[in-house]
């Protein structure tokens, strides 16, 4: 890991604390964009593909690798996809010997750009990875236009063997929430718990529009991974669709 390690030995609760997350209906909004704008190659990189949640669904329609900054994350979705190629690596320094005619990076992996310049840079590198025509697609979950401060997020998983509440507060500071994730685990009988940190940036949407506009992307932003335009005053996740 570089500046930040994240999950650490949480990794594993990952699948479990996200298994409501509707990953279909995402991966049926990138079969439509590529459709809408008649994208001809099928080669897709998903950065931050964290356990492969994306991967496992996108590798039916599109020839897919996954890059992940976190070795536990990628080792989690070896397992689940086997026949799908994933290497270590950070998004901010990208430097795969190949062109893409899709980048995806979901899940608001891209809030892990702590500044404008890391973000610049960051798309700068997933278009320079791009085939001429090709199309970039990302969330951003937290931005500063849905931002509530103080609100405390609760997730939980309850099995027979496996009680866990992980419990975190939201808190702006200098457009950086330094998310201080509580766990509280009962596995098997015993008692533990453990804190995960992660620094996450938080922007303007019409900043990060901005930024892909300069670096060349031709911009749309679609509402919670649906066909409408996203709406500044929603509270609804935009999603990003940049051409190149
Ligand atoms: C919220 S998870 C999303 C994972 C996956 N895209 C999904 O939808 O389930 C964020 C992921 O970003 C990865 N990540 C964080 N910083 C990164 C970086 N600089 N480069 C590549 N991956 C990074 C983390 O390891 C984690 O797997």
């Amino acid at each position: 890991m570089s500046s930040q390690e994240l999950y650490k030995n949480l990794t594993k609760y990952y699948d479990k604390i996200y298994s409501k997350k509707d990953y279909r209906r995402e991966c049926k909004f990138i079969e439509g964009v590529i459709q809408q704008h008649q994208i001809s190659g099928n080669v897709l990189l998903d950065v931050a593909c964290g356990t492969g949640g994306h991967v496992q669904l996108l590798k039916n329609k599109f020839k897919v690798m996954g890059v992940d900054i976190n070795k536990e994350m990628i080792d989690i979705a070896r397992n689940k996809v086997p026949d799908v190629k994933f290497i270590e690596g950070d998004m901010k320094n990208l430097n795969i010997n190949k062109r893409f005619d899709v980048i995806t990076c979901l899940f608001s992996a891209m809030s892990y750009n702590l500044s404008l310049s890391e973000f610049k840079t960051t798309l700068q590198n997933f278009y320079s990875h791009l085939k001429e025509g090709g199309v970039v697609i990302f969330d951003l979950g937290i931005n500063k236009n849905n931002w509530v401060e103080g609100m405390i997020s609760v997730d939980t998983i309850v099995e027979k063997n496996l009680k866990l509440a992980r419990i975190c507060q939201s808190h702006l500071e200098d457009n950086i929430f330094q998310a201080n994730f509580v766990f509280l685990i009962k596995e098997k009988g015993k008692v533990d718990f453990d804190i995960d940190c992660h620094d996450i940036g938080v922007f303007e949407v019409e900043q990060i529009s901005e930024i892909m506009k300069n670096a060349g992307f031709s911009v749309s932003i679609y509402g919670e991974f649906s066909k409408d335009k996203w709406r500044p005053d929603s509270m609804e996740t935009p999603v990003f669709v940049g051409l190149k």
